[in-house]
């Protein structure tokens, strides 16, 4: 890396349904700042939570680029998709909308490839779930992601999507035995659907996982979806 790239920091930007986290990474990835948070602004439309990340970012050391991961499909920066949100952001170009606001060059990404990217080891089949507001998703194959996949919308059990009986509202609704009894049956379907050389499982309801997970499955710490933005500006 030569001295300039060096000095470059990047404003990495998480979206979520419940709240909006931000951090300062040095031109490596690793953190400079702490996580700064703010409730998800309601109705969470594209105007409201881009005033938010302008608040948080206000408040921050210099950066020179920004990694946005956003809760739905994206696409060349457009969002193109947004369950837990709200229908304003389909076709939204957060991407040039952001950066225009920040005067910095601005990547977007799904979240759960973010987390993904802040995860994985670059060696095989790597699979990447988050339990959070939804059921993320991200599949990278030495290293290398295969994009848009979107398994939360996808049937599960009972009629139901996987994140309709592992989101959020179902942990609140149904209780955590009764998650953790779905969640154990949807790893040991995905570990057959995949076979995945690791499963990575991160969001921040993964917390409340009490089974013993198999010997290729493990929990990433939420900090990842901030830290994987790195990856965007190393691609
Ligand atoms: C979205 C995904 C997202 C996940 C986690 C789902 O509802 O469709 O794109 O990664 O929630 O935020």
């Amino acid at each position: 890396m030569n001295k300039e790239n060096q000095l470059i920091q990047t404003l990495a930007v998480d979206i979520g349904g419940s709240g909006v986290k931000i951090m300062i990474l040095d031109a490596r990835g690793n953190p400079l700042t702490e996580r700064s948070r703010l409730k998800t602004p309601q109705p969470p439309k594209p105007e409201a939570i881009i005033e938010a990340i302008v608040n948080l970012a206000e408040k921050q050391p210099d950066y020179q680029r920004v990694a946005v991961g956003f809760p739905g499909v994206v696409q060349q920066g457009i969002t193109k998709t947004a369950v837990n949100l709200d229908r304003d952001w389909i076709g939204f170009d957060l991407a040039k909308t952001l950066s225009q606001r920040l005067g910095k060059p601005v990547q977007v990404a799904n979240d759960a490839d973010i987390q993904g990217f802040g995860a994985i080891e670059g060696r095989g089949v790597e699979l990447v779930i988050t339990l959070g507001t939804g059921f993320g998703s991200a599949l990278f194959i030495n290293g290398k992601l295969v994009p848009n996949l979107e398994m939360g919308h996808h049937p599960f059990r009972k009629g139901e999507t996987y994140e309709e009986q592992l989101g959020r509202a179902a942990l609140e609704k149904e209780g955590k035995k009764k998650w953790n009894n779905r969640l154990e049956k949807a790893i040991a379907n995905l570990e057959h659907l995949f076979n995945y050389d690791t499963l990575y499982i991160g969001g921040g309801e993964a917390k409340n996982i009490e089974f013993k997970l198999p010997d290729n499955a493990k929990i990433v710490p939420n900090v990842a979806g901030l830290l994987g933005g790195i990856a965007l500006w190393n691609q």
